[in-house]
């Protein structure tokens, strides 16, 4: 049996292992930051804008190609009517403030997920976000909003059934080269490290796909704490690490 396709991360980076160029965050615990002070969650959540603020300006500095945040699930609209609406209101504050700015430092934003679930105002913002920074190449920084990988997966798996019932592809052509550009982040480098903040050990269904190859980086440390220090360590021990994609040790060896 021949052996699957390696996917576009498995080989290229192999040997090239520095820097991480595409890093993401599941940004956990403002709620309980909040709590600590007495105050309400939504209060966490701003403190959590600063942290989005520092965290860009570190990534601009260590050279981060790519930086994609989870700011909003699918499942976050379960939580009280008062938070959700907080939330929204944050983001619309955020696109008012910081757009200018991201886009004089190179950054091109990007919100990923249903964005047709968000109020007409919001979505209008968003997209004038996504228009008015898309020339830009120096960081590109995700927001995902109502976004989860298991729709992510499904929404790319649509993709490929209406190119088969268009005639444009066969169902034996689809591998995961071609799934994986139908993917919100496709056009990315891969997903080198992946961390969440706040202490919990789990995915709660971000970048499912994309996270095949990633180095999971978990902390204690509650969003609005994290800073360009607590990168900075992240970073260093994501490169410590040994990224096999399935090989030995032996066969990571650089080339003679
Ligand atoms: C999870 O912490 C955090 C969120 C659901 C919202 C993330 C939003 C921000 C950091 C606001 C700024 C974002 C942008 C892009 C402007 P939690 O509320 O679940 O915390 P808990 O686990 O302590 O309750």
């Amino acid at each position: 049996m021949m052996p699957a396709a390696p996917s576009r991360d498995a080989t290229d980076t192999v040997r090239q292992h520095g820097a991480p160029l595409h890093i993401a965050i599941v940004m956990d615990g403002n709620g309980r930051w909040a709590r600590a002070r007495h105050r309400p969650r939504s209060f966490g959540h701003s403190a959590g804008r600063k942290a989005v603020r520092a965290v860009v300006e570190a990534c601009l500095r260590e050279g981060v190609q790519a930086l994609t945040l989870f700011a909003f699930s699918s499942e976050n609209w379960l939580r009280p009517r008062d938070e959700v609406g907080a939330l929204m209101n944050l983001f619309v504050r955020a696109l008012d403030k910081e757009v200018d700015e991201l886009r004089a430092n190179g950054v091109r934003l990007r919100f990923v997920g249903e964005l047709g679930a968000f109020d007409a105002g919001l979505h209008r913002r968003m997209q004038a976000a996504m228009d008015s920074t898309a020339q830009n190449s120096r960081l590109q920084v995700n927001v995902a909003v109502n976004y989860g990988g298991r729709w992510d997966i499904t929404q790319a798996c649509r993709c490929a059934a209406q190119a088969v019932a268009r005639g444009e592809l066969r169902p034996e052509e689809i591998d995961e080269a071609r799934l994986d550009a139908w993917m919100s982040l496709g056009a990315l480098p891969p997903l080198d490290l992946l961390i969440r903040t706040g202490g919990e050990l789990r995915l709660s269904n971000f970048l499912l796909w994309q996270a095949a190859y990633a180095e999971l980086y978990f902390t204690d440390t509650l969003w609005p704490d994290f800073d360009a220090a607590c990168l900075h360590q992240a970073i260093e021990e994501y490169v410590q690490r040994e990224r096999r994609y399935g090989r030995t040790s032996e066969q990571l060896a650089p080339l003679p």
